[in-house]
């Protein structure tokens, strides 16, 4: 078996007390270590490689365990906390429809269906009229492949789905076949001929080529018909706004080549906005940020900043009447009310505004991080409160993984919780009711835990 990333040993740290932090104990704090313990026993290897803090309450953007000790929250769990942890609005509803009594129906009609499904057409691009509530973001990836391929086949006798590199989907068998992470696929044995992948414009890579977006898009497209795809059979695409372990956005002019594309040759385009929906980026949907309107869009994550949840939209001549589109669990009635209100405090506190205006925030003190630090600190994209921030150990190099895993178990031992990408990159997304001063002072903690690693 594998080590474990993080030691479950308690270390020694200085206590800290802050208005948004506080460390009052050996982290992890001797109190929890049982329960790590007993949670690293029972569950998988993949379960145990979190940073080893015991979540015994989240409230708006901080993070208690029983001991005392409360961080500043970089992650709103996996950008699903955007509206903050257990806001009182999305409480109530879970609680309300708790006391009155349905917790499960099926996919018999419910009034909070049928408000839930109407507020996200409301929100969404005139041309999308259907909705199909589900449970995980995989399970909303699945149901777009789905979705593409039976209209794909049934209108235009086509069925090819094209992904992007490197990209991800969900780890369920059809999200992965179609995310582009090779090296997680070996399990499944074959890729599926139908189901094809061509690069990701990372901007870098752009550059280097001194290309534009459109020119990359349309190379890749022409690449494909050389290594003898018939693109006449392309059903649709499914892409990312940004992947998700560096937050570069896709280009512009690259997306809207893609869109033409696909009204040009009968396709498809689905976004999945699992993780950038909900005013993440600043905007209330990712890619509205590409002046393009989609055919589906996947959402899950932020739908409801707290109970399971997820959507496909969609309109009714892709959706058809036909294949299977429900599920036991898909539009449970709490995660639908607490989706409802999630939404509404979304729109009512402004908060994909105030998502805008915390990104550029944010983004000025990472410039700053970055000109004191230019060899350790070499690229960053925010958009939004999202930020990847890519870093290099000059002293040490390639093993930038290894290093920015100290630098968030440093940041632990400070009172900060941030993403562990794996992939050597910080990632930054906290609920987006974030104070200010907790934003700046999380940047704070993050460079003293760098310099306190080198
Ligand atoms: C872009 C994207 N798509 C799909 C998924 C899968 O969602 P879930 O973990 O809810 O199945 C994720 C999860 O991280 C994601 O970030």
């Amino acid at each position: 078996m594998k080590e474990y990333i993080f030691s479950q040993v308690p270390v020694d740290v200085p206590h800290l007390q802050t208005k948004h932090r506080k460390i009052c104990t050996p982290i992890p704090s001797p109190s929890t270590i049982e329960t790590i313990k007993n949670c690293w026993k029972y569950e998988p290897y993949s379960m145990n490689n979190q940073l080893p803090i015991v979540w015994d309450k989240a409230i708006d953007y901080q993070i208690f365990d029983n001991a005392g000790n409360c961080w500043i929250d970089f992650t709103s769990t996996i950008f699903v906390a955007n509206v903050g942890h257990a806001h009182p609005l999305v409480c109530d509803a879970i609680l309300k429809n708790t006391s009155k009594g349905l917790l499960n129906a099926y996919y018999y009609p419910t009034d909070l269906r049928a408000e839930l499904t109407k507020l996200l057409i409301e929100i969404t691009p005139e041309k999308l009229n259907k909705v199909l509530l589900l449970t995980t973001g995989s399970e909303s990836t699945e149901a777009a492949i789905k979705m593409m391929k039976i209209f794909g086949l049934k209108n235009h006798n086509k069925s090819m789905i094209i992904g992007l590199e490197n990209s991800f989907h969900g780890k369920t068998m059809g999200a992965q076949m179609a995310g582009g992470k090779i090296k997680d696929k070996f399990w499944i044995g074959y890729q599926h001929p139908e189901m094809i992948h061509i690069p990701y414009p990372y901007p870098w890579v752009l550059e280097e080529k001194q290309i534009s977006g459109s020119e990359f898009f349309n190379m890749s497209m022409r690449q494909l018909a050389k290594k003898g795809f018939d693109l006449s059979k392309v059903a649709g695409f499914i892409t990312e706004p940004y992947q998700g372990w560096c937050a570069a956005f896709l280009p512009c002019d690259y997306v809207q080549e893609m869109r033409k594309w696909c009204d040009r040759n009968y396709a498809l385009l689905a976004i999945d906005e699992v993780q950038s929906g909900f005013g993440r980026t600043g905007k209330l949907f990712a890619f509205e940020h590409f002046g393009i309107e989609p055919d589906i869009i996947c959402c899950a994550k932020g739908i409801s900043s707290s109970l399971p949840l997820s959507a496909v939209i969609t309109g009714e001549e892709i959706i058809g009447d036909e294949g299977s589109f429900n599920s036991t669990h898909g539009g449970n009635p709490l995660a639908v009310a607490a989706s409802i209100a999630s939404i509404n405090v979304l729109l009512n506190d402004q908060l994909v505004d105030e998502s805008d205006r915390k990104g550029k925030l944010l983004h000025s003190h990472l410039l700053d991080w970055q000109s004191e630090r230019p060899d350790y600190i070499t690229r960053i994209y925010t958009r939004g409160l999202l930020s990847g921030i890519f870093v290099n150990n000059p002293l040490t190099p390639g093993d930038n993984i290894l290093f920015v895993d100290k630098i968030i178990e440093r940041a632990m031992q400070k009172g900060l919780i941030s993403i562990r990408t794996s992939s050597g990159t910080l990632k930054i997304g906290p609920p987006l009711t974030i104070p200010d001063e907790a934003l700046i002072e999380g940047v704070q903690v993050l460079k003293e835990s760098l310099e306190e690693c080198l």
